[in-house]
């Protein structure tokens, strides 16, 4: 047997407790560190965490502990994100897998690019980011469908979502701003929504670098819709006059062209907004070329099981977060060192698969 790639899970939200117990599982990989933010999960095991047997590696919330612990590779997927933070990872010669940013590092700001550049140099290693969205669904998936084309005139991923059962309130309400006055959820007033922009921004900035295509600019355009009437949703409530739906458009502009186009059609229950396309739930992929494709991706729980719940459906697509990153980790340690996008890395595929 090959030798086992050593790793480190960052945080253990949602998506991080299943990454962590996806790194227990993998055939190829050994967990050697883990940090928590939340003082109640400090020293605690880290199977304890993810319901599985005792490892032997205690969760810590000592960020320093975790850099002086040698590994081959970090998953970092915390709630906020710090450049810095990674940069102190790479130097210290971890590889660093996130789902929280970097998705095209190369199209960062200079300074924060060679900020990272830096530390990839001096730690022999590479950064590199993937999930479901950003990451599978606007990077992995176009480029394998492009993979079937002579030429490409135009590339379009649309998603339709409704957040009401995603089991991360704090991101939904203080980080996205729904159920706040319209004013205080703009891009100009809300930092996180910039940067949320900024990291679907990257993915068109991707597609365009591994398909040959010279953008002048992307742009974000941002519609907040506001609920005449208050109503309650499993997450918490929506006041009446606050933000109830949150359209974006990114756009890769060439000329009066868009030849690359993301769309967010994100809804917290309520009235689906009546101007808006209408395409179906989950997201659609659109390469219009020679010739020209589409399909309709849909993660789920099961398409076997009647008895689940639809929180379960919806931590389906925490779990593909995870695994995306999780089985990227073999690629990103054999890939070249420096900020690695999607089309530089082997194709990903099941770690654990048929196994259990
Ligand atoms: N690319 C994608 O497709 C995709 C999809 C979903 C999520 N994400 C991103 O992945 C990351 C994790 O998402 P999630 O759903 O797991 O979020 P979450 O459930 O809200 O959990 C994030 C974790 O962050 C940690 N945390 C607590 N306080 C923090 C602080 N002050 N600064 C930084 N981290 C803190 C906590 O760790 P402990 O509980 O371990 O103490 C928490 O469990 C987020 O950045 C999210 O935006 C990406």
């Amino acid at each position: 047997m090959t030798k086992r790639l050593k790793v480190i899970q960052w945080a253990t939200g949602n998506v991080g407790g299943e990454s962590l117990k996806a790194v227990l599982m993998h055939p190829q990989l050994e967990l050697v560190g883990l940090r928590v933010y939340s003082s109640d999960k400090n020293g605690i095991d880290a199977g304890q965490l993810c319901g599985m047997p005792d490892t032997g590696i205690r969760a810590t919330t000592d960020s320093q502990k975790i850099i002086d612990t040698e590994a081959d590779c970090v998953v970092y997927m915390p709630r906020h994100a710090s450049i810095d933070e990674v940069c102190a990872l790479l130097s210290s010669g971890k590889n660093v897998i996130s789902t929280a940013f970097l998705f095209y590092a190369e199209s960062l700001p200079a300074e924060e690019r060679e900020k990272l550049r830096k530390a990839c140099i001096q730690g022999k290693s590479s950064v590199h980011g993937t999930g479901i969205h950003p990451g599978f669904v606007g990077m992995v998936l176009p480029l394998a469908l492009s993979g079937m084309s002579r030429t490409i005139e135009e590339i379009h991923i649309q998603e339709k979502a409704d957040w009401t059962y995603y089991a991360s309130p704090r991101i939904t309400f203080d980080n996205m701003r729904f159920g706040y006055p319209k004013e205080e959820a703009t891009l100009a007033a809300n930092a996180f929504a910039r940067f949320n922009a900024g990291i679907f921004e990257e993915q068109i900035w991707m597609l365009a670098a591994a398909l040959g295509l010279e953008l002048d600019e992307v742009c974000t355009e941002q519609d907040l819709i506001v609920t005449p009437t208050a109503y309650d949703v499993p997450v918490g409530r929506v006041e009446a006059n606050t933000v109830c739906a949150q359209g974006y458009q990114w756009r890769g502009r060439v000329g009066d062209d868009h030849p690359i186009a993301i769309d967010a059609l994100w809804t917290l229950g309520g009235e689906y907004p009546a101007h808006w396309d209408k395409p179906r739930e989950g997201w659609t992929i659109t390469v219009e070329g020679e010739p020209s494709f589409r399909t309709h991706f849909l993660p789920a729980a099961s398409f076997r099981r009647r008895d689940l719940a639809i929180e379960e459906h919806v931590h389906a697509s925490d779990i593909a977060t995870a695994m995306q990153a999780v089985n990227s980790i073999p690629a990103l340690c054999l890939a070249e060192t420096g900020l690695r996008g999607t089309f530089e890395l082997n194709q990903t595929y099941a770690g654990i698969g048929f196994r259990r």
